[in-house]
């Protein structure tokens, strides 16, 4: 982040203590629950994941914690899709709404919690008759519709761990990820709807079908039908609506042990491939549904809206197994906010009369952008609380949402966490918290957070420093899979036995923690995770591409942009049109998200005399600032010509 940006948020201090009225009513608002879980944090956890967890036999041991090895609940047998559907159906819940989906084009469903339990079961016995058994990896690759849901909640069922892949990823990434995990079944939909267009997701699955070879069955839901057909190649691929149709109604919940697989979602890291982050039952479970029930104070009545594709781990653990396990109405859509005009989520508040909305500070200021007439076409009186997720918001955009969309009553969660955590850290509250514009607050009870320096000692107030967790918690990753090497290089070597979130952080006076971005080669371009390096191998992919270094650049809407400086082969002209067809290949590879916003030709990249790019000199380049300490450069002037190039130019 920029010292202006930072300098911004020292200098904000207003705050938002929670109203009277949501105290009242609020599932918890006793302080004391911070030192409970202080002072004995197992016993916290322990606690709440008997309380708000259904168990066929309980754990004889909390915790066994041998760094950065945890296992948690040890002993315990639970299943994730019992606890999200079979025990809701089993009450008064059968008949109430479990998913609102609304399809971009306007199509609408509801499915109850009877509903799903039925349809998670034949669900189940789908996969069963493919072959699908405990421990075998099942990739999904779905538009935002119920059956993505039904998918992930019927694999868990039977313990088979899915790994959900983004429908915005491109067909290559989509087979590093099938790859990796060795997957044995694919799901999918002949396509999905965005802004009014197919997104072809059969064919980027035929695509990336060609590159692998585990798996040996393909689901594929139409979504799409009438006229638009897919290719079904023979023996491999099936059609859901045709294995649905005369599946078993029942099948039991597979009793799972605490610590096996829930699934896998691959993220991307500072270097290298993507990485699968593991997720295991019982600890993951508690995680998410404490904090579900909690952070957004979720109560029968409401009507949850999380905003985020399944794709992601947002829609994992709010979309999909936090809110499921406690029993609420979820809110699912498939399509974008601006289709078909700019009101389309204030549509959708209104007409569902959504109570609580969870979505990204990307979203937001997009939103801001546009202007609040739209807002303010709609009802919005529903809402009694937001959420803010996947990057820090600015207190401009916080204070927007507050005003144009909480009408000025709804407390904001900023609520800090990873898809390696699983769950919420650091967050507000939101009937004990008061709220800082642009601060996630405090750590959840019974999570433990610092920021320290480089040597691994402990800043002082106000000052930046690298955000750590030094605690175990319940939702922790598990690992990486197939990597176990790269996991303690990433998360444990920094600092002996505390987890290095690659955030950067301070705490002011108070406490609070203010995030201040990664502080590796990760870029977050709406929310979304790319490795500075994946984008760098596409590029050099690209034929006319000699050497790439990509940075991440500050974005008005995206948070961070994508930008390039690509030195081109011998012989190729470094032309506008080149640069057209360097976006398009990038977005190819990787999927729309990685396409770069600016690319920028160079003859050289200024480098350390061992080689490394100087990524920092780079950022200072594009950004616009003076160059920051150049004296371990191979060539300086390689920078100093950089620069001058860079800032005759306009893009
Ligand atoms: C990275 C994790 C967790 C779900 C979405 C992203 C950034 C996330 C916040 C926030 C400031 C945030 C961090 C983190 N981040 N939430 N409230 N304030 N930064 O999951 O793709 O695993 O990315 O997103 O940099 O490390 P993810």
């Amino acid at each position: 982040m920029q010292p202006t940006a930072i300098d911004a948020l020292l200098q904000e201090t207003r705050v938002f203590p929670p109203s009277d009225e949501f105290v009242k009513q609020a599932n918890i608002s006793d302080p004391a629950v911070y030192d409970e879980a202080a002072r004995d944090y197992e016993a916290f956890w322990a606690k709440h994941a008997e309380q708000c967890l259904h168990w066929f036999e309980k754990w004889h041991t909390v915790l066994e914690w041998n760094p950065p090895y945890a296992k948690w609940f040890i002993g315990g047998k639970l299943n994730a899709c019992y606890n999200c559907v079979d025990r809701h159906a089993q009450t008064w819940r059968r008949t109430k709404a479990a998913l609102i989906w609304e399809g971009e084009p306007g199509d609408e469903r509801v499915l109850t919690y009877g509903d799903l339990h039925r349809e998670v079961q034949k669900f189940a016995n789908v996969l069963k008759s493919l072959g699908v058994q405990k421990g075998d990896r099942v990739c999904i690759y779905m538009p935002l519709i119920p059956e993505a849901a039904i998918a992930m909640l019927a694999c868990a069922r039977i313990g088979a761990p899915h790994s959900v892949v983004f429908g915005g990823f491109s067909a290559d990434a989509l087979a590093d990820r099938i790859r990796d995990a060795q997957a044995k079944v694919l799901i999918t939909a002949d396509g999905g709807w965005r802004r009014g267009s197919i997104v072809p997701l059969k064919r980027n699955a035929d695509d990336a079908l060609r590159q692998t070879d585990s798996v040996q069955k393909v689901i594929v839901y139409q979504r799409i039908g009438g006229d638009y057909t897919v290719n079904m190649q023979d023996g491999r691929d099936l059609w859901w609506h045709e294995l649905m149709h005369n599946a078993p109604l029942t099948c039991p919940a597979e009793p799972m042990d605490s610590e096996d697989l829930l699934y896998l979602l691959y993220t991307s890291g500072s270097t290298g491939k993507p990485k699968g982050i593991m997720h295991t039952t019982g600890g993951y479970m508690t995680g998410v549904t404490l904090t579900a029930k909690w952070v957004f104070d979720l109560k029968d009545e409401d009507v949850f809206w999380c905003t985020a594709d399944v794709g992601w781990v947002t829609g994992h653990s709010y979309l999909v197994y936090g809110p499921l396990s406690n029993g609420a109405t979820c809110i699912m859509y498939e399509g974008a906010p601006d289709y078909p005009d700019r009101d389309r989520f204030w549509a959708i508040v209104e007409k569902y009369r959504a109570t609580i909305l969870y979505t990204a500070p990307t979203a937001i200021r997009a939103f801001m952008k546009w202007g609040e007439q739209y807002p303010r076409k709609h009802d919005l009186s529903s809402l009694r609380l937001l959420g803010s997720v996947g990057e820090p918001i600015n207190p401009e955009a916080w204070m927007w949402y507050h005003e144009h969309i909480g009408g000025g009553r709804c407390p904001i969660v900023d609520t800090w966490w990873q898809t390696e955590t699983g769950a919420i850290m650091i967050t507000p509250l939101p009937g004990i918290v008061a709220t800082k514009p642009g601060s996630a607050t405090k750590p959840f009870p019974g999570v433990f957070a610092a920021i320290l320096n480089d040597k691994g000692e402990p800043v002082g107030a106000n000052q930046g420093g690298y955000l750590v967790i030094t605690r175990p918690w319940p939702s922790m990753t598990r690992g990486l899979w197939g990597d176990p090497e790269r996991f303690i290089q990433t998360y444990w070597s920094k600092y002996d036995g505390l987890y290095f979130t690659g955030d950067g952080a301070r705490q002011d006076d108070d406490g609070y923690f203010w995030l201040l971005g990664r502080v590796d080669d990760v870029i977050n371009v709406s929310g979304h995770r790319l490795s500075t390096m994946e984008v760098e191998s596409a590029l050099v992919d690209h034929h006319a591409v000699a050497e790439a270094a990509v940075i991440g650049v500050h974005h008005d809407i995206k948070g961070q942009g994508v930008a390039a400086f690509v030195i081109v082969k011998e012989g190729y002209p470094a032309d506008e049109s080149l640069k057209d067809a360097l976006k398009q290949h990038v977005a190819q590879k990787i999927g729309a998200i990685a396409r770069p916003d600016q690319i920028f030709f160079t003859a050289d990249l200024p480098k350390t005399r061992s080689g490394k790019i100087m990524r920092r000199l780079l950022r200072d380049i594009a950004e616009g600032r003076a160059l920051g300490d150049t004296t371990t450069l191979a060539d300086p002037a390689v920078v100093q010509a950089l620069k001058e190039k860079y800032e005759g130019h306009e893009e």
